[in-house]
């Protein structure tokens, strides 16, 4: 079977040419005025997002893209990767800019044809360069992939507050540095797989970014001893026991690369420092997986905030990732799995779960940090960034509310909550059957909820205290105040962590 390659291709390098800032001026120009810009190809392709071409069919998207307007033109190449003829481009972007793109290396002729050397995506307001994913055929070893599924979820959760240094591990293409480069003052990707960082640095070339530093080097390396006050990373998570590309594997045992990243978050962050990972971690045989990641940050000075997506069994994830990689393996995808369930088998590892972990760094070593495990919601809409840092603040104001405070506060439903309720007759009157709350914006959690909990959230107007609710609803419960306030309290305390309700002050 073979095995991948590196990629024979080179990256296009504007930045070390003689004219290459004029020259990517005038291609920023070009791209802008053409309307290569999200909305525009989302609109023009009718996608419900950029990343969504694989919900159409190849000759649907070029049917849309048929034309010969710049964007036409950009599109086929840059999106669709399909060759089009030189006098077309020339005629659509002007000849002096396909002149540009040939010499720098965006485009080269082949068989008659110009062809992109790599994809470029425009999203977030950037152009983001990075290899072109060609159906059918066998990945390069150093493949650097584009925004993914991962890549989108991570940005969506990171928490964009104004900050001095921010560090991004295993930056690929450098999307999350880019973006980190409007909020933090300066900025360092590093990563492993040298062609990574030469995209990286084209993309910062593209989009006009200055304040990022590109590093080549396993995860921490490259910043030993140099701290940052935000810290984020998709690294290669999946656990598996191949190690053909450096964009899926860095080549550590099991769930070596999640455990890598957040042990050695806590010597990289600043006090009040936040890192986000994005990953995988194991379920080991005979250990309960929350004391094992809850191991990797004690005595660190962090607090540890799991929020969960999906635990799969060791033969389902197995299943899903063998698919999921076909195109990087040419082994059938039957011994593919076997090969790949036994690797499991072999480390005791019995399901693997998904998410997101963050970490930040106390201000006072003296202080205690808490550790926090949950599920993540099914959708994280917009806000869901805001709604991280909201998180963080509501864990620090719990751990520090006595049952009793908790008892006299006057907490406030969020404004977006939505509640339904099904109501069925019962004799004299309406029973409630079913009723649900969701929330609308942020981290989107959606719930069944019980009587107790639709009167709590309903009775939560910001003024009346939750000791006088929970005494209107005990009766109701038919229990005694004292019994039901354990329970109930605990209930509100997940309320308030997952957003549905607001301490006072808060909101
Ligand atoms: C899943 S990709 C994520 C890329 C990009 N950050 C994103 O979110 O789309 C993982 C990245 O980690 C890099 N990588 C693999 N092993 C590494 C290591 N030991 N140290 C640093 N980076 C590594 C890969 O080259 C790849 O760019």
């Amino acid at each position: 079977m073979p095995s991948p390659v590196p990629n024979p291709l080179p990256v296009p390098c504007p930045v070390a040419r003689e004219g290459g800032s004029a020259a990517l001026e005038r291609i920023r120009g070009v791209m802008a005025d053409a309307g290569f810009l999200q909305s525009d190809v989302t609109e023009q392709l009718d996608l419900p997002s950029i990343l969504a071409l694989a919900t159409k069919t190849r000759s649907e998207l070029l049917a849309r893209a048929a034309g010969d307007t710049a964007r036409d033109v950009l599109i086929r190449l840059f999106t669709l990767a399909e060759p089009v003829d030189p006098d077309t481009v020339a005629c659509a972007l002007g000849a002096s800019l396909r002149d540009d793109f040939h010499s720098f290396g965006f485009i080269r002729l082949a068989n008659g044809g110009d062809r992109a050397t790599v994809s470029i995506t425009p999203v977030r307001g950037l152009w983001i360069a990075s290899d072109i994913a060609k159906s059918g055929e066998l990945r390069p070893s150093d493949f650097v992939m584009g925004i993914g599924t991962s890549t989108q979820t991570l940005d969506t959760l990171t928490v964009r507050r104004r900050c001095d240094r921010a560090l991004d591990l295993g930056t690929g293409c450098g999307y999350h540095a880019l973006l980190a480069a409007v909020h933090a003052e300066t900025v360092i990707g590093t990563d492993i797989n040298p062609r990574a960082i030469r995209m990286a640095t084209l993309n910062a070339a593209i989009n006009d970014v200055l304040n990022v530093q590109w590093r080549l080097g396993s995860f921490y390396e490259p910043v030993s001893r140099e701290t940052f006050d935000l810290v984020v990373s998709n690294p290669p998570f999946v656990i598996s026991p191949e190690n053909a590309h450096v964009y899926r594997s860095a080549g550590m045992s099991g769930d070596g690369v999640t455990e890598t990243v957040v042990r050695g978050a806590a010597q990289s962050l600043n006090p009040g420092g936040i890192a986000q990972f994005l990953c995988n971690w194991a379920h080991l045989k005979g250990t309960d997986w929350h004391d094992r990641l809850a191991g990797w940050v004690e005595g660190s000075g962090c607090d540890l905030l799991v929020l969960r997506s999906e635990t799969l069994e060791a033969d389902e994830y197995a299943a899903y990732w063998v698919q999921h990689t076909r195109e990087e393996s040419s082994e059938p995808l039957a011994e593919r799995v076997n090969r790949w369930r036994a690797s499991y088998a072999e480390l005791g590892i019995e399901a693997a779960s998904i998410g997101l972990v963050l970490l930040r760094k106390r201000m006072n070593a003296s202080d205690s940090p808490w550790a926090r495990f949950d599920d993540a919601p099914r959708s994280m809409l917009g806000g869901a960034s805001a709604a991280v840092l909201r998180r963080i603040e509501v864990e620090d104001a719990l751990q520090d509310l006595s049952d009793a405070e908790l008892l006299n506060a006057s907490l406030r439903i969020s404004n977006a909550v939505r509640i339904e309720h099904t109501l069925r007759p019962t004799d004299g009157g309406w029973g409630m059957e079913h009723a649900s709350a969701r929330l609308v914006e942020g981290l989107a959690y959606a719930t069944g909820t019980d009587e107790g909990g639709m009167h709590i959230l309903m009775q939560s107007d910001g003024s009346t205290p939750l000791r006088a609710i929970l005494m209107q609803l005990a009766p109701k419960l038919g229990c005694p105040f004292d019994e039901v306030a354990p329970t109930i309290l605990s209930m509100v305390r997940s309320m308030v962590r997952r957003g549905y309700l607001d301490l006072p002050g808060s909101g």
